[in-house]
């Protein structure tokens, strides 16, 4: 990107001007923009969606369905089939306990997922007897959708992988995954947790039912916001799990009726400063560009994997042709979070270390017994000369530790 481009980009997040932030794939800072829309709202129209008819309420309940309608043009696909959730651990919940799985059903999913798309499918398994196959993926963390089909049988009702793992950086090949599945009949989720925001997730190109998504990492909304793109040929498999106020039409002392395609997901008051912040957060994407955004980020990911892996004892995961964004290393024999901390203190670098809640994809990849990885992951605010300053201040740690 521009070097005007970023400057201006920057300006929007002021904490950039102390630290070299490393760690988008955690969470994004959130620009002014974001932010003041949600001051907006607290300041002058603090009120509850979906029921009051004053002109307030009526306010904050147009705002905040315009904000679906941004993020669904923006994913391609319809208002109705944004639910939005508080994270992707919460839309990932939904779908494997609002399907209605039997026991000896089988789920295929991958050895890299983050926790939040393995323990819900391992809980299933330990209460509801249905079957997982795991499927590894190869050394550099990339699954072959080969081995997803070969594994497909007449049990198999749903194929789950993500999109960009959140412990490598690797990109899988969801589209070809999505094939599989709609082929087979079979229902696929993506968890699209790493993708989203940093690259186009165009929900009708990967031909998923459901696709995950955290509002506050690449698509820079609050903390506290996340949705699911839920289809609308498949919604009606879905039941929903947080029950009471907006969920229903028609209430008697016996029975209650749905409300529609989202509001019977969304239980109870929503974060609704947040997801009028998200809509505009998604403006903002938009506005700096998807594509520029990929070029950007694809050019740093190569200069921070050759930085890092031009250092002596360095290991370095992942193929460097197949990673997005994110970047994982150790230096030989010391600590993750002993790498993390000194880069912290001598140059504010903020990086990720440990087993990111992906302990599998870590023990995959033999980092274990390591402490786990130091991770390194960007967005478009990030510029060259960080990435620079990141690679010398490895290189100084990694002579103490004597490369
Ligand atoms: C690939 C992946 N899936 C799921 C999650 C969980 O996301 P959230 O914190 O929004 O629940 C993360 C978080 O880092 C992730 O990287």
């Amino acid at each position: 990107m521009e070097n005007d481009a970023i400057i201006n980009i920057r300006a929007d997040i002021p904490l950039l001007e102390e630290v070299i932030y490393l760690d988008a794939a955690s969470t994004t800072p959130t620009p002014k923009p974001v932010v003041e829309a949600m001051c907006d709202y607290f300041y002058n129209y603090n009120s509850n969606t979906g029921r009051g008819a004053y002109r307030m309420a009526v306010k904050s309940t147009k705002e905040f369905e315009h904000a679906r309608y941004r993020i669904s043009k923006f994913i391609n696909c319809r208002s109705s089939e944004v639910i939005f959730t508080k994270n992707t651990t919460e839309a990932i919940n939904l779908v494997a306990n609002g399907l209605d799985f039997k026991k000896g059903d089988s789920i295929i999913l991958s050895n890299i997922e983050h926790h939040s798309n393995f323990i819900p499918w391992l809980n299933l398994k330990k209460k509801q007897g249905i079957k997982l196959k795991i499927i590894k993926a190869d050394k550099y963390g990339v699954v072959d959708p080969t081995d997803i089909e070969s594994a497909v049988d007449s049990n198999t009702k749903l194929i789950t992988t993500t999109h960009v793992s959140n412990a490598i950086g690797s990109v899988q090949p969801v589209n070809e995954i999505g094939k599989i599945a709609d082929e087979n009949n079979v229902l696929y989720m993506v968890d699209a947790a790493q993708s989203a925001g940093h690259m186009k997730v165009d929900v009708k190109e990967t031909k998923a039912d459901f696709i995950t998504f955290p509002g506050h990492k690449g698509l820079l909304g609050p903390i506290g916001t996340g949705f699911l793109y839920c289809g609308e040929q498949s919604v009606e498999k879905l039941e929903p799990m947080n029950l009471g106020g907006g969920t229903v039409l028609d209430v008697t002392e016996t029975e209650f009726s749905f409300e529609d395609v989202p509001a019977r997901f969304e239980g109870g008051t929503q974060n609704i400063a947040g997801f009028i912040g998200l809509g505009v957060a998604v403006d903002y994407i938009d506005r700096i560009g998807l594509e520029r955004i990929e070029k950007h980020s694809k050019k740093l990911t190569s200069k921070l994997f050759q930085e890092i892996n031009d250092i002596n004892n360095t290991i370095v995961y992942g193929s460097p042709e197949n990673i997005y964004g994110i970047v994982a290393f150790n230096i030989d024999g010391v600590n993750a979070h002993d790498v993390a901390k000194i880069l912290d203190e001598l140059k504010n670098i903020c990086v990720r270390s440990g087993h990111h809640c992906a302990i599998p994809a870590i023990r995959h990849i033999g980092a274990y017994e390591l402490g786990g990885t130091v991770r390194a992951s960007l967005h478009y605010y990030n510029t060259e000369e960080e990435i620079q300053i990141f690679g010398e201040t490895l290189r100084e740690i990694s002579k103490f530790f004597g490369e």
